[in-house]
């Protein structure tokens, strides 16, 4: 018996290990093309929509805590199952306008199913939270077989991720909740959410004009190139 649960134990870590690894190789898999993207329109438009780009493999611990906060067992088999996120990727973008470019050109992708998108940029969360999220499956080619693995990808600009880091570091702090006071500061989060949501706006405003500026000089400059030939 002891032996039978040992076995179980190496067969069902070394599931997992493999399992953590292909969530890893789609990772690679969706990163990479968002940086071909980002090298494109970089020589294309000469700019770069993407500020930077952040990944991650849900811990064991997270992993043990959703499935249990969901009342399912803890086996490999569920996990690929009922997650959506153990594989994340977050995008941070420059401006708002950049996130649905980006968005777009995901979605594009003919290897890439989008399974799910939340926009909580057009209906941010009520707390003041903003980002764009799907939920794509991309097919990863192993030695022996092909897997099509879920990975969460997170679009933001750089204002949104300041807000959303220190609004995470905040509600993880414990006991939190029974602070006193703590409804004031909820509402204090909110509003500084809402400051930069117009700071994001304004930003995107001034990049459009300066943007239809140089649209504008390049307009004048083909004209006097033609006028001169
Ligand atoms: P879960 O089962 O909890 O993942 O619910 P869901 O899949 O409906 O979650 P959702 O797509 O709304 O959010 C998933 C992820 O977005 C979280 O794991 C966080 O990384 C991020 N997120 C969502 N809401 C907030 C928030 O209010 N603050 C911060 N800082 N991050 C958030
Ligand atoms: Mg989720």
């Amino acid at each position: 018996m002891a032996e039978q649960d040992r076995d179980d134990f190496f067969a069902e870590t070394k599931q997992f290990e493999e399992l953590m690894m292909m969530y890893e190789c789609a990772i690679k898999e969706v990163q990479t093309k968002l940086e071909i993207l980002d090298r494109e329109f970089s020589v294309r438009y000469r700019r770069n929509p993407i500020s930077s780009i952040e990944s991650r493999i849900k811990s064991p611990m997270s992993i043990y805590r959703k499935l249990h906060r969901d009342g399912l067992t803890v086996s490999v088999k569920n996990i690929s199952r009922n997650l959506n996120d153990v594989a994340g990727i977050r995008i941070i973008c420059n401006f708002i306008d950049d996130i649905y470019d980006i968005v777009r050109m995901v979605a594009k992708q003919d290897d890439l199913r989008v399974i799910e998108t939340k926009d909580y940029i057009r209906t941010p969360k009520d707390n003041g939270y903003r980002s764009y999220h799907m939920i794509v499956e991309v097919p990863v080619f192993f030695s022996r077989s092909k897997q099509i693995m879920k990975v969460e990808i997170q679009i933001r600009t750089i204002a949104m991720n300041f807000w959303a880091s220190l609004e995470h570091q905040i509600r993880y702090k414990k006991n939190i909740e029974n602070m006193e006071g703590i409804e004031e500061i909820s509402r204090e989060l909110y509003e500084a959410a809402e400051i930069i949501a117009q700071t994001d706006r304004k930003m995107q405003n001034i990049k459009n004009k300066i943007d239809q500026f140089q649209d504008i000089a390049q307009d004048d400059r083909k004209e006097k190139a033609e006028w001169m030939r």
